[in-house]
């Protein structure tokens, strides 16, 4: 099982950036227990700041032989459509996830133009929700 954990702008803030919101935990601590957790789980992590360097690591997915994307785009959630585009185009499921419950914050965070393409979503559940995403494509 091949799947490529990608994380979009201001995630690699993790630890320091709102932890009220977002918790404590680093983008490398949310690596390092998912490769504890899931030891047989072939895992690439990325994390980029630019909307146009997520969607080129999306667009490798075919050729990385990649299962599936545990995606969290970020503040690019709610604004783009060139990402849902891109979600859309290639062959592995996509799940959206989000530490924070979006949907319980301000209106403009309520609506995900990635949702509708991914085969779900996880929120407000913090990092576990990248674990479940991972159960997910195990159990698929
Ligand atoms: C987020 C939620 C987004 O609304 C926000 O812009 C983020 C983080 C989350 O993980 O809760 O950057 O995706």
């Amino acid at each position: 099982m091949k799947l490529l954990v990608l994380n979009g702008p201001n995630l690699n803030l993790l630890g320091t950036r709102e932890p009220d919101v977002y918790g404590n935990e680093t983008l490398d601590d949310v690596e390092a227990a998912l490769r504890s957790s899931f030891p047989d789980v072939e895992f690439s992590f990325r994390q980029d700041n630019g909307e146009g360097a997520l969607i080129d690591l999306l667009h490798t997915a075919h050729e990385r032989g990649l299962d599936g994307v545990v995606f969290n785009p970020g503040g690019y959630t709610h604004t783009s459509v060139a990402l849902r585009d891109a979600v859309s185009a290639i062959d592995p499921p996509v799940v959206e996830v989000h530490l924070s419950n979006v949907h319980a914050r301000e209106a403009f965070r309520h609506k995900s133009y990635i949702a509708p393409v991914c085969a779900g979503q996880i929120a407000g559940l913090g990092t576990t929700g990248y674990h479940l995403a991972v159960r997910y494509f195990l159990d698929a």
